[in-house]
């Protein structure tokens, strides 16, 4: 069986893609941070004996350093680098709050970097590893659009640092890639959004079923489509 770890899983995509990750019958381990907002994660349990829950703050070194050691010998075939934060509420050009944008460098761009850097012994035991790191088309160079600096440019840069890591990492036969999910109906993406998080969720696994060391280096879409960086 396979072992599929997934960050941010107590809501929006995160969530999704546990239950369809369970329904698939894949063993999950499942990251969140707050005991007051995982009920409904903590109820997928009820009917999967294969979901494993485990706290992890991404904006926290020591507690991704204590998570990875916990974790220590046990195989991880999928990392799914799914939390991430929108940024400070100001972050135009008049006004803007650079805590917030660090704070979200830190949860966006480094952790991703760290967990999966702290997870390449668990990851070198599965037969075809992979790194999916959910990004967004708001990273994208080669989209024009204004505002939102803090979040664009942190998933400018997580989308570098998995193009990167991808080469690294192409000797040990570990797949990294960088994942556009769509514009999804969860908290960040608003009622708005264009596709469900079940919608998004079932896309995202389809392509993480798919991925081949020939993927690995390359930006794609919930739909299995190669993104424009
Ligand atoms: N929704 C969209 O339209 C859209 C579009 C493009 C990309 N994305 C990306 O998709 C991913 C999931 O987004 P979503 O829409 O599902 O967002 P969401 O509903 O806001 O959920 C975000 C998840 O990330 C977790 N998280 C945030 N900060 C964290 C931290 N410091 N440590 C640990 N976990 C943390 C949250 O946990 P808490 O509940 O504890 O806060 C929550 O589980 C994100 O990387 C986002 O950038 C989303």
């Amino acid at each position: 069986m396979e072992t599929i770890l997934i960050t941010g899983a107590n809501r929006g995509i995160g969530l999704a893609l546990t239950e369809a990750c369970l329904n698939k019958g894949y063993a999950v381990l499942a990251t969140y941070r707050d005991e007051g907002s995982c009920g409904a994660l903590k109820a997928l349990g009820g009917d999967h004996a294969e979901l494993s829950l485990m706290t992890l703050s991404l904006d926290d070194e020591a507690s991704i350093l204590a998570f990875a050691k916990g974790l220590r010998g046990r195989k991880i075939d999928v990392l799914i680098n799914n939390a991430g934060v929108m940024g400070p509420v100001n972050q135009s050009l008049t006004d803007m709050d650079s805590a917030g944008w660090l704070n979200a460098f830190a949860i966006n761009t480094i952790a991703p970097f760290t967990l999966s850097r702290l997870l390449l012994d668990n990851l070198s035991l599965a037969e075809r590893p992979r790194i999916v790191t959910v990004s967004s088309q708001m990273g994208s160079l080669n989209r024009v659009s204004k505002g939102a600096f803090a979040y664009r440019s942190s998933k400018a840069a997580v989308n570098k640092v998995m193009q990167v890591m991808a080469l690294e990492l192409q000797e040990q036969g570990i797949i990294v890639c960088p994942v556009h999910p769509g514009w999804v109906q969860t908290d960040m993406g608003g009622s708005e959004a264009e596709i469900t998080s079940e919608e998004s969720a079932a896309g995202i696994l389809e392509l993480v079923e798919k991925l081949q060391p020939e993927h690995s280096g390359r930006f794609w879409t919930w739909q299995g489509e190669e993104h424009p960086w």
